[in-house]
């Protein structure tokens, strides 16, 4: 008995280290393509999404709903630890928000810029922005990534 709890302890001991696997919701258009590898790149991370398909005038229903809409609007949103991540979002991106818990929406890359994680393009990656999106509608960049030129 005494070694048993012992050797739970250890185990939950272990999984903290670990760190459990951050949970999540993606909402998509059953037509877009792009996500499965936003959530392959979120997958390798520790991220563990699972996918909602949408009819396209819900799916943006639902983005305006959550502040996402217009400006701020890609292809697919995702609910995550209290945030709404929209588009192509890196998961360090993801991992800084959820470590930083600033007082926000969410991230988002609107559109949906080549080289970005499940936009990848041989040899091409374009400049692109992280926005935090606040709770007022603003927006501030969050992280900028430059563009890679390959020869
Ligand atoms: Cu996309
Ligand atoms: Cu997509």
């Amino acid at each position: 008995m005494a070694r048993s709890l012992i050797s739970l302890a250890l185990l939950v001991t272990m999984a903290g280290v670990a760190g459990a696997a951050e949970q999540g919701e993606v909402l998509r258009s059953p037509t877009c393509e792009c996500c499965h590898a936003w959530v392959e790149h979120m997958k390798s991370n520790g991220f563990d999404l699972t996918m909602k398909d949408l009819p396209r005038s819900e799916l943006n229903q639902q983005k305006a709903r959550l502040g996402m809409g217009g400006k701020y609007a890609s292809c697919h949103t995702a609910k995550i630890g209290g945030y709404v991540i929209e588009g192509h979002v890196p998961a360090a991106d993801v991992q800084r928000l959820l470590e930083t818990k600033p007082d926000a929406i969410g991230l988002s890359v609107p559109g949906m810029p080549i080289g970005s994680p499940g936009m990848e393009v041989d040899g091409r990656q374009d400049a692109y922005d992280v926005l935090l999106v606040k709770k007022d509608g603003s927006s501030e960049v969050f992280t900028r990534h430059e563009a890679v030129t390959a020869n």
